[in-house]
């Protein structure tokens, strides 16, 4: 497969009252063609910041990206021209499903004014951008039937019943999972390389989380669209993932193939999170110790605190990636060797 994205030593620091926030701190990410990776996490250990940062939609003022690089297609989005990013990235080859579908629509239009207005400037079909002089363009009649047709057609393949009724009416009209398969086909509809999909379910009951999980990756793997989905989950990202990446305190701690990930995790940290999975299936338990202040965080490795295999050389030198067999990749001195459920 080929790489689609590339993440590499990406800082990102938020200001806080008692000094900048070390939220990203050398984060690496890769995301290859047609590929389902998982970014899980305990809350609050940077997944949405991870998220944004690719998108360019970071909070201004607040946000400083400090070092790094997000390579998208070849390209490096945070040195790319803006406007570009904005016309040609954001919204078409890198759509987006946020975590709360009830804050996505606006309440006073019906859906189809408003996923119309996206198809105007974002459409495979618009050859134009969104530049000052499109904004007064009018919407070309055969364009406009033709990408209504597309509506039509991916709201039947999000399993949306009767969906020319179903376009004209108002948000707060469908149910929240209803939402989230809108949410889903918007983002399908530009024909995207990557869905980034942050934590997009964890509003909805667990069947229809389940259910519409199910569905994005069917529809995603027939379209070969590549999907960054975030999780607090590890039963989800067991079932729809291809690969995992646990995140911890703003770093990848592990990545790893689904299976390889699940059956034989090396990273303490991993080994940690899978032991607090109550079965093979559900949500991350707390597991004990503090997650650490990231305005002063722990020397050497950041989860030497917490690690029951922590030595002198953790505390002081921070672990660099090694590769494993398999495209298996570990951030720590002392890989753990042995399969799932070997631990003393
Ligand atoms: N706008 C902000 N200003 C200051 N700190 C923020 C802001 N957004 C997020 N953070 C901090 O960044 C860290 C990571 O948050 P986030 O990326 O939302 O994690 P996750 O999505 O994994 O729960 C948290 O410590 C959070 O408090
Ligand atoms: S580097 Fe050391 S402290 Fe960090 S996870 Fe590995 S063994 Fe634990
Ligand atoms: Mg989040």
């Amino acid at each position: 497969m080929a790489e689609l994205l590339a993440v590499r030593g990406l800082r990102v620091d938020f200001a806080t009252d008692r000094g900048p926030a070390q939220v990203l701190d050398g984060m690496n990410l890769d995301i290859e063609t047609g590929e389902v990776v998982g970014l899980v996490g305990e809350s609050g250990c940077g997944k949405t910041t991870l998220a944004r940062a690719i998108l360019g939609i970071l909070p201004e003022g607040a946000a400083r990206i400090r070092a790094g690089e997000v390579r998208f297609k070849g390209t490096d989005l945070l040195r790319e021209d803006p406007g570009a990013v904005n016309d040609r990235v954001r919204g078409r080859a890198i759509t987006f499903i946020p975590q709360d579908p009830f804050t996505s629509f606006s309440p006073v239009f019906p859906v189809e004014t408003q996923i119309m207005d996206l198809m105007k400037w974002k459409s495979p079909r618009a050859r134009n951008g969104g530049g000052p002089a499109s904004i007064l363009a009018r919407y070309p009649r055969a364009r406009h039937r033709a990408d209504r047709e597309a509506v039509l057609e991916i709201l039947r393949a999000v399993q949306i019943p009767e969906p020319a009724r179903a376009l004209r009416r108002l948000p707060h009209e469908f149910s929240g999972g209803q939402r989230q398969r809108l949410m889903i086909a918007m983002a399908l509809l530009p024909r995207p390389d990557l869905i980034i999909a942050d934590e997009p379910t964890t509003a909805l009951d667990v069947t229809i989380q389940a259910q519409i999980l199910r569905l994005l990756r069917a529809l995603v793997k027939e379209r070969g669209v590549s999907v960054l989905f975030t999780t607090h989950d590890l039963g989800t990202a067991h079932e729809i993932c291809d690969r995992v990446v646990v995140m911890y305190a703003g770093q990848e701690m592990e990545a790893a193939p689904t299976d390889a990930f699940f059956g034989r995790p090396a990273h303490p940290y991993t080994r940690r999170l899978l032991m607090s999975v109550p079965s093979p299936g559900g949500e991350i338990r707390d597991i004990p110790g503090e997650v650490p202040s990231l305005v002063a965080p722990p020397s050497g490795c950041r989860f030497h605190p917490r690690c029951d295999y922590a030595t002198a050389e953790c505390r002081d030198v921070r672990p660099a990636l090694r590769a494993l067999a398999g495209a298996h990749g570990v951030r720590c001195h002392h890989p753990v060797d042995a399969p799932a459920g070997a631990d003393p």
